[in-house]
């Protein structure tokens, strides 16, 4: 359903993302994992049509999403919502305003000033929020909920639009582990209960493993690892994140002792 050939992005001689290839048969939650400057941002916000690609093919469907333009864009952009670390809700707007913006790219821009909401958009607004867990925060100022709170309200913006995809760069980075548990387990109950594609850049190799089912390794622009989470042994995480690796960007020795225990666990599961 989602098939990216070959797709490279170059800021002047430096090439963010090398030719990267990645075929998604059917709606999955991957997680992209890799050090600083990787380029797993640039390649989320490829896919999204926010930053331009200088070579390659998006496909997504029968849909050559890196032919698209104009109207067809913002049509895609809404199909493929994005999520940021930093929540971009607007502070002092309520929750439940927040929320309706997601249903932006498809109202009149006179009936957006005027902050001109049909009922029926405002009950599923509120339904939304029920299920992230935060309808009872609808009527506050999106600046006065705490930060996991208001990554929920971004999942419930983005789920407005109706996604096919959801792509989420660090949704957790600036979370707490608490509420980066919470916001993890929203993505993966989106995933299996309606289905939607997720596509997230995560920066601890624990996070990758416990939810995703599909785990994309990147180094310097390429993609160096594509595979399931048992897969992702300390040799390959080594790999994705470079052979002087202290690992201390990304994942703790913590996490690569978690990582050597969960595989022993999965080996030994499977000896009983
Ligand atoms: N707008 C830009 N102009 C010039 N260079 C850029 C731009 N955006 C990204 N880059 C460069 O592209 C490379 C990949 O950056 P990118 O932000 O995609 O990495 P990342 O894997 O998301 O890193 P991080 O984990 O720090 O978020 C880096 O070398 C970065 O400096
Ligand atoms: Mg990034």
């Amino acid at each position: 359903m989602l098939k990216v050939d070959n797709l490279t992005k170059a800021f002047g001689p430096n090439v963010a993302v090398d030719a990267v290839n990645l075929t998604v048969e059917k709606p999955a939650m991957i997680g992209i994992i890799g050090r600083s400057g990787a380029g797993k941002s640039t390649f989320l916000r490829m896919l999204n049509r926010l930053t331009d690609h200088t070579s390659g093919q998006i496909v997504f469907g029968d849909k050559d999403i890196t032919a698209l333009s104009g109207g067809d864009k913002r049509r895609w952009q809404s199909d493929c919502a994005m999520i940021f670390q930093q929540f971009n809700l607007v502070p002092r707007m309520d929750v439940v305003s927040n929320v309706l913006h997601g249903t932006l790219n498809r109202r009149s821009t006179l009936a957006t000033m005027f902050n001109l909401f049909p009922d029926e958009d405002l009950h599923r607004a509120i339904d939304i929020l029920a299920r992230l867990g935060v309808a009872e925060h609808a009527a506050k100022r999106a600046e006065a909920l705490s930060g996991g709170q208001q990554q929920r309200v971004a999942i419930a913006r983005a789920l407005m639009q109706d996604p096919e995809i959801i792509l989420a760069d660090e949704p957790i980075a600036s979370l707490d582990p608490m509420n980066a548990q919470v916001v993890m387990q929203s993505l993966r109950q989106i995933h299996e209960e309606d289905g939607r594609m997720v596509i997230a850049n995560l920066h601890t190799l624990d996070t990758a493993r416990r939810y995703c089912d599909r785990v994309v390794g990147m180094r310097d622009g390429r993609i160096v690892f594509d595979g399931t989470p048992e897969q992702l042994t300390t040799g390959v995480a080594r790999d994705i994140y470079g052979a002087d690796a202290s690992f201390s960007e990304a994942a703790t020795s913590t996490e690569i002792e978690t990582l050597d225990r969960t595989a022993k666990e999965h080996a030994d599961l499977e000896l009983a």
